[in-house]
């Protein structure tokens, strides 16, 4: 379904490029621009780049699309990331900035808040994302929704708390349902760590419980080589 990019770096810029087309269009179309972020090493990169672009800061909406549950200055935080990466950069109005309210003791209250948050910006049934960026994990999972997790199942709730045993840890996730109403997802996906879990997505047995991102229907991918082996 695509051709892999030949390194990362040329990916990196890629994304960037498209993210700064779909952005202004959208904006100039509707007045507003809202994106679901992911966590990850490559995505930051862009996050990077996308500082040094001219856009409209003021119509962009910024949401995470995962989260650990940890404070919002630790290092494992995905906002902490964009906002060294991005936000503390640029001019962007602080109420187009919607990060996951962490309450490290009550992740469920904490889930529960960002529903609410994102069910005041979107009023239908399903919130339509302009675009919502995700990454794969070398377990093929996907926002923090991890193989073999109850929130694999959430039916109803857009944006949850997700137990991953592995980690001993409670993760902020958003669900299939969230995801699936965008109109635009890219699934971005890089090196060679990756090579087996994307085997399976593409190629292998319908096995969503073990291989979660095999559940998204990406409009785009961004692929390295490296990660197509
Ligand atoms: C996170 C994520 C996660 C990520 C993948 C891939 O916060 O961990 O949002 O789903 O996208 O783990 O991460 P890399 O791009 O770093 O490989």
């Amino acid at each position: 379904p695509f051709e892999p990019f030949a390194d990362t770096a040329l990916l990196q810029q890629a994304v960037t490029d498209s993210f700064c087309q779909l952005a202004e269009q959208t904006v100039a179309k509707n007045g507003v621009f809202r994106v679901s972020l992911s966590g990850g090493s490559t995505p930051r990169r862009v996050y990077e780049m996308l500082s040094q672009r001219e856009l409209p800061w003021d119509r962009i909406h910024w949401f995470w699309g995962d989260e650990r549950n940890v404070p919002h200055d630790h290092d494992d935080s995905n906002f902490r990331m964009v906002h060294t990466a991005l936000l503390s950069k640029v001019d962007i109005p602080p109420q187009n900035i919607h990060a996951v309210p962490v309450d490290v003791e009550s992740p469920a209250k904490a889930a529960e808040q960002y529903e609410q948050t994102l069910r005041q910006h979107f009023h239908g049934p399903v919130p339509d994302w302009d675009l919502v960026l995700l990454g794969m994990g070398d377990d093929a999972h996907t926002a923090s929704l991890f193989p073999d997790t109850l929130g694999l199942g959430e039916q109803k709730r857009w944006f949850i708390e997700n137990w991953v045993p592995k980690f001993d840890a409670f993760r902020y996730t958003m669900t299939y349902p969230a995801i699936e109403s965008a109109r635009n997802t890219w699934f971005i996906i890089t090196g060679e760590a990756k090579q087996d879990a994307l085997k399976q997505v593409l190629f292998g047995a319908e096995d969503p419980a073990r291989y979660p991102s095999q559940r998204i229907r990406p409009t785009r991918w961004f692929v390295d080589a490296a990660a197509c082996g």
